[in-house]
């Protein structure tokens, strides 16, 4: 049987069991979902034993277990390592989901018209790390693997993969491999496959501003005090100039910049500014001057405030001022800049710039570093040569902005390439309400990646 026979005979059973492990909300963020991330881990294991695997184990770590499972044909042929994440984002605010995050539902849309599956994770990364359970399915019953292979997949990735190292470290000889497959990313869209070919490294920190020992009247200190909020406020905005450059001193020192060539390349890929533009309501976009869109969200390192808080934030008025002011804030980072340089550079400047009325503390987070891969070697041609097949068009390589720090972690380690075969678009909304998955995408998927495997046993002779 092909797989294309195989998929449409069990469809509504991938579907179905698709759905059984999105209804688990394996929240890494919140200690509140501890049980479901032991759930949600007990559920991989069972489906890749299912799935053929012959050997499969939770592994405890400090943290949430690593789901290892593997099926060892022949030491002789090559081995892919899978890797993946079981763990997904807070739905969070959940008042803003059409339908709620845990309880699946399909509902066409007009970029998926064949449906889309409508729950937190559904593409990042469940509905993508079960496209691989499911194409190893179909190889194990059909007598279709070629090769060797292991899965990996994780529960801390969304909160910073912090066991991983941990894990990674120990366990090399298991985790031995000839190339790495992930499908935690995206593409162009449904009729223009891509291979994401880099991935931004990420600095993630949280500031304190402490003004006075306590919350003022803001009448009776108002003027007089500094206020930490509108110190905070002050000290970010200076963090960018008039031209959109992060004004950390330091901070593009080490940049690989892309070349004139390199830029030409990325240009051809298909991009409408306006369709942008209007699938995210705004007028206008905005960024580093002399950069294109693509190239700020891809290329350019970056710095964003993702929350900012303090004072009086509840109903009515409260005249305060506040004894403290908090943001958190992350920096992309792009080849070449490392992650702890960074956080110092940041640390540094900041503590800089505080003017002698407040004091401030930078609480460094997680961070990774950043990833680019060339196109010249068997893994990637083998993916071109799979998307070809299934999509009828070659694969554009495409650099992403997104991170998956434990990529560039596997290549220091493991010394081994990552291909990104990632089949989400990103209208898909993943860490926002109504994420959901086409499921022209997820069969896609499960199409596409047994070629891969097929492609990269025969390109490895
Ligand atoms: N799957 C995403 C990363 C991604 C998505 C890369 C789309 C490229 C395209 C991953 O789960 C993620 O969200 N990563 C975090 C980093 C992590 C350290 C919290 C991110 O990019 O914010
Ligand atoms: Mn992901
Ligand atoms: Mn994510």
């Amino acid at each position: 049987m092909n797989i294309q026979n195989y998929i449409s005979v069990n469809k509504q059973r991938f579907l179905d069991e698709l759905f059984d492990i999105l209804k688990i909300p394996s929240v890494s963020a919140d200690p509140n979902h501890k049980e479901d991330m032991i759930k949600m881990a007990e559920a991989t294991k069972t489906a890749l034993e299912k799935a053929g695997c012959d050997k499969v184990e939770t592994c405890e770590t400090p943290g949430n277990p690593i789901v290892y499972g593997e099926k060892i044909i022949d030491p002789s042929l090559p081995t892919v390592l899978i890797y993946g994440h079981y763990d997904v984002q807070p739905a969070d605010p959940i008042e803003l989901w059409d339908s709620p995050a845990f309880e699946p539902i399909i509902k066409k849309t007009d970029i998926h018209p064949d449906g889309a599956i409508y729950a937190r994770g559904s593409c990042d990364d469940k509905g993508q790390f079960y496209m691989h359970v499911k194409a190893l399915e179909f190889m194990t019953e059909t007598g279709n693997l070629p090769c060797n292979v292991k899965f990996m997949i994780e529960g801390e990735e969304e909160v910073g993969s912090s066991s991983l190292d941990w894990f990674v470290r120990r366990n090399q000889e298991k985790l031995k491999n000839d190339v790495i497959l992930i499908s935690d990313t995206g593409m162009i869209s449904n009729q223009q496959p891509s291979i994401t070919t880099g991935l931004r490294g990420l600095s993630y920190v949280e500031v304190e501003v402490t003004g006075p020992n306590r919350d003022l009247h803001s009448g009776l200190y108002g003027g007089a005090v500094a206020n930490p909020i509108n110190i905070l406020n002050k000290m970010i905005a200076s963090l960018h100039d008039e031209n959109n450059h992060i004004t950390i001193p330091g901070f593009y020192d080490k940049v690989l910049e892309a070349t004139d060539e390199e830029r030409k390349e990325m240009a051809k890929a298909p991009f409408s500014l306006d369709d942008y533009k209007k699938a995210l309501n705004i007028e206008d976009v905005y960024g580093e001057k002399g950069f294109t869109t693509l190239e700020r969200a891809s290329i350019r390192p970056t710095l964003d405030v993702n929350g900012i808080w303090g004072g009086y934030t509840g109903e009515g008025a409260k005249t305060v001022i506040p004894s403290k002011a908090y943001a958190k804030i992350s920096m992309r980072l792009v080849p070449n800049q490392h992650s702890d340089e960074i956080t110092k550079l940041f640390t540094n400047h900041f503590e800089k710039i505080a003017p002698k009325s407040v004091k401030v503390k930078v609480i460094p987070h997680h961070g990774g570093e950043a990833y680019v891969t060339p196109i010249d070697n068997i893994g990637y041609k083998a993916a071109n040569k799979a998307y070809t097949e299934t999509f009828g068009v070659p694969a554009i390589p495409q650099r992403s902005g997104g991170s998956i720090p434990i990529v560039a972690l596997f290549e220091k380690e493991l010394k081994s390439k990552t291909i990104l075969m990632g089949f989400g678009l990103d209208s898909d909304a993943i860490h926002s309400p109504n994420e959901h998955f086409g499921v022209f995408n997820y069969l896609k998927g499960i199409e596409t990646i047994p070629l891969f495997f097929k492609y990269f046993t025969e390109m490895s002779q």
